[in-house]
C-alpha cells in the first residue's frame, strides 16, 4: 500500500514528540500505543482505534512551543485541544470519544462503585481538578452524547495503558485504521 501522507505525518509527530513522560513511568508514545492496542484487541472500529491512539495528543500539543495550536491555557484542557486539532481531519466518531474521555472518568467514578479506588494516583489527583463527582444532571448530559459509550471504553483502555512491561506493535501498525478513519 502507498503510504498515506496525513497518517504518516501524525505518526512522525507522535514519534518525535511522544517521548515525554505520560505519568508514572510510561511515555506518551507508549501510552498511546498501549491504548490503541487494547482497542484493536477488542475488535473495535477504525475510528475508535484511532481515537485511542491519539486521545492524549492534546498533552503533546500543549507542550509543543512550535505548534501553532499551542494554547496558553491555564488549565490543561487536553481533550479539547486534541478534538479541535483534528476537526476536519477525522469525523465525530473519533473526535467525540477523545473530547469526552476525561468526562468519562468522572462518569465512571460516579456511576461505578470502586472505580475511583482503582485509578492511578496521578489519575485520582487530576480527577479532582477535572471536577470530581458528576451531578445527576451532568450524568444525563454525558449519556446524551452519541458516542458516550465509546468514550467510556476509551477511558477504560486509557486507565490500563500504563503498563511498564508491555510490548506493543509500532505506530505504523495502525495505518490501515487511521486511513480508514480520515475524512476523505
Ligand atoms: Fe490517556
Amino acid at each position: 500500500m502507498h503510504k498515506n501522507t496525513k497518517a504518516h505525518l501524525l505518526f512522525d509527530y507522535m514519534k518525535t514528540h511522544g517521548d515525554e513522560q505520560y505519568e508514572e513511568e510510561v511515555t506518551q508514545l507508549e501510552h498511546a500505543l498501549q491504548a490503541a492496542y487494547l482497542a484493536k484487541k477488542a475488535g473495535k472500529s477504525p475510528e475508535l482505534i484511532t481515537a485511542a491512539l491519539f486521545h492524549d495528543i492534546g498533552h503533546i500539543l500543549a507542550d509543543d512551543p512550535e505548534e501553532a495550536n499551542n494554547p496558553t491555557l491555564k488549565n490543561d484542557l487536553h481533550e479539547d485541544i486534541a478534538a479541535d486539532y483534528f476537526r476536519g481531519l477525522f469525523p465525530a466518531a473519533v473526535l467525540d470519544p477523545i473530547r469526552l474521555h476525561v468526562e468519562a472518568k468522572r462518569y465512571l467514578c460516579t456511576v461505578k462503585a470502586g472505580y475511583y479506588e482503582k485509578l492511578s494516583v496521578a489519575s485520582q489527583k487530576s480527577y479532582h481538578l477535572q471536577g470530581g463527582k458528576m451531578t445527576d444532571k451532568e450524568i444525563a448530559v454525558f449519556e446524551g452524547h452519541e458516542h458516550y459509550k465509546d468514550a467510556v471504553l476509551l477511558r477504560a483502555w486509557d486507565d490500563l495503558a500504563k503498563d511498564l512491561t508491555k510490548e506493543v506493535p509500532a505506530i505504523e501498525t495502525y495505518e490501515e485504521e487511521v486511513v480508514a478513519a480520515l475524512i476523505k
